[in-house]
């Protein structure tokens, strides 16, 4: 049994009364598909970044929450309690446009490394806030991480300097903001619980508003690699982020991509980095390029930086082949103590020692690739975590040769794994054997599936 002041519902620090909560009291509310009143869920949550309702009890509310979902006003008070468990940035003492992109989690998505910086270079303030690998998907935090030297855990101060200085810093989730957030997204990362409408909000936007952001651009990924399977799950979400934006002075844009495919020519970590390079040198592959320009021409517009679509994406276009967003991407580097040395020699960097492929059992038309079991299977390679402890493994990604729509022969590579643990490549490319399907029809694939405005 917990007593502890909770001063949000009313009570003073000083009085004499105490809430008594009872962890397993809530939990039976939602294990019974009722709604925990909103002072309860914000005491569990203050709780449990307090260290006082253990990780066993956070996991059974998380797992009743995912089995029967949550209301409107319960996910209000989860963002809110997660926003209150740290401090709020304020980056109103900046004239420009202070905004940030998420997405909702894929494999090969490397997108946020290319449009922050792309975005600083336009003029935009962009203060990131990332997550690690989370289930099968990426994490930008873990790709990041690869950079020999990075710091992704710096101070608010430095994360606040850095966006005043350059325009741009890209950390991790820290101690101060949303604390709440870090802890549980590590928690549903290896419970089993991390493809929830409500618990997905929850975390991107107790994030988001808390860096203290004017702007959002979501890109929610639908498809058989993402954690909303449907369009219309990924409208629920879209119609929460809106709601939840509005209601704490936040504009969202949102952005359906297909997750039905990896994205890009690489999913893993520091091949992922080099694919990002890649892309702010102009060499980047369609689909990445695609998606990056239609999140940010929303920003740009958002912004007022530009006036219609066609001049957000020449503006794009003009600072990627200008060199400027890569510019504003080795600045970071170098404000964070990332080795820009090791960015120019990235060829050599990283080199994986084991690798294998994965071919085509017939000749065809690529018609559909399981890209849960993709991510499944890049996690394996060590790209991602089974439990909490894991050490991930740089070197380690597959290399996509061919897409959905692609005609392959008999025995054609279709994907390159490599890492540097042979037993782990041997266990992926078991994985893999029936991700692709091929077939004698070609089929069409649709990258960005919808916009808000057909909402
Ligand atoms: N990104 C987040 O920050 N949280 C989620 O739960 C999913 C994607």
């Amino acid at each position: 049994m917990i007593a502890l002041p909770y001063d949000s519902i009313g009570l003073g620090k000083n009085s004499p009364w105490k809430i008594v909560m009872i962890p397993n009291d809530i939990i039976r509310i939602k294990r019974n598909k009722r709604e925990i009143p909103a002072v309860d869920l914000k005491q569990f949550i203050w709780e449990y970044s307090h260290q006082q309702i253990s990780d066993k009890d956070m996991t059974k509310l998380l797992k009743a929450i995912f089995k029967n979902g949550m209301t409107r006003e319960e996910i209000f008070a989860l963002t809110e309690s997660m926003i209150d468990s740290g401090e709020k940035m304020d980056f109103s003492f900046l004239s420009n446009y202070v905004a940030d992109k998420h997405s909702t989690g894929g494999v090969g998505d490397k997108v946020s490394i290319i449009l922050g910086p792309l975005m600083a270079a336009a003029g935009l303030a962009v203060p990131m806030i990332s997550g690690r690998s989370l289930g099968h998907t990426g994490g930008t935090l873990d790709k990041l991480e690869t950079i020999p030297g990075y710091r992704t855990n710096i101070s608010l101060d430095e994360f606040r300097r850095n966006v005043n200085d350059i325009g741009i810093s890209m950390i991790g989730q820290t101690e101060e903001i949303c604390p709440a957030d870090r802890k549980m997204y590590a928690l549903r990362d290896v419970t089993g619980t991390v493809a929830s409408i409500p618990l997905i909000c929850g975390s991107i936007m107790s994030k988001k508003i808390a860096e203290g952001i004017e702007g959002l651009v979501m890109d929610i990924k639908i498809g058989n690699g993402a954690f909303m399977k449907t369009i219309q799950e990924g409208k629920e979400l879209a119609a929460l982020i809106r709601d939840i934006g509005e209601n704490f002075n936040v504009k969202s844009d949102i952005v359906f991509t297909s997750m039905d495919q990896p994205l890009g020519r690489y999913a893993g970590l520091w091949c992922e980095i080099k694919e990002a390079i890649d892309c702010l040198r102009n060499e980047g592959s369609d689909d990445t390029m695609e998606v990056t320009f239609a999140l940010g021409t929303k920003l740009l517009l958002q912004a007022q930086i530009v006036s219609d679509e066609n001049e957000a994406l020449n503006l794009q276009q003009q600072l990627i082949e200008s060199g400027h967003a890569l510019e504003k991407f080795l600045k970071m580097v170098a404000i964070h103590d990332g080795s820009l040395s090791d960015i120019a020699s990235l060829h050599t960097l990283h080199l994986p020692k084991e690798e294998t492929v994965l071919s085509a059992e017939k000749p065809g038309y690529i018609t559909n690739m399981n890209t849960l079991l993709i991510g499944l299977a890049h996690c394996e390679l060590g790209c991602g975590r089974k439990k909490l402890s894991d050490n991930l493994d740089p070197t380690a990604g597959i290399e996509f040769y061919h897409k959905i729509g692609n005609q392959v022969l008999e025995g054609e590579p279709l994907m390159r794994l490599f890492n540097t643990d042979k037993e782990k490549l041997d266990k992926a490319l078991k994985l893999l054997k029936d991700s692709v399907e091929i077939d004698e029809n070609k089929l069409e694939h649709h990258l960005i599936l919808d916009d808000n405005k057909a909402n």
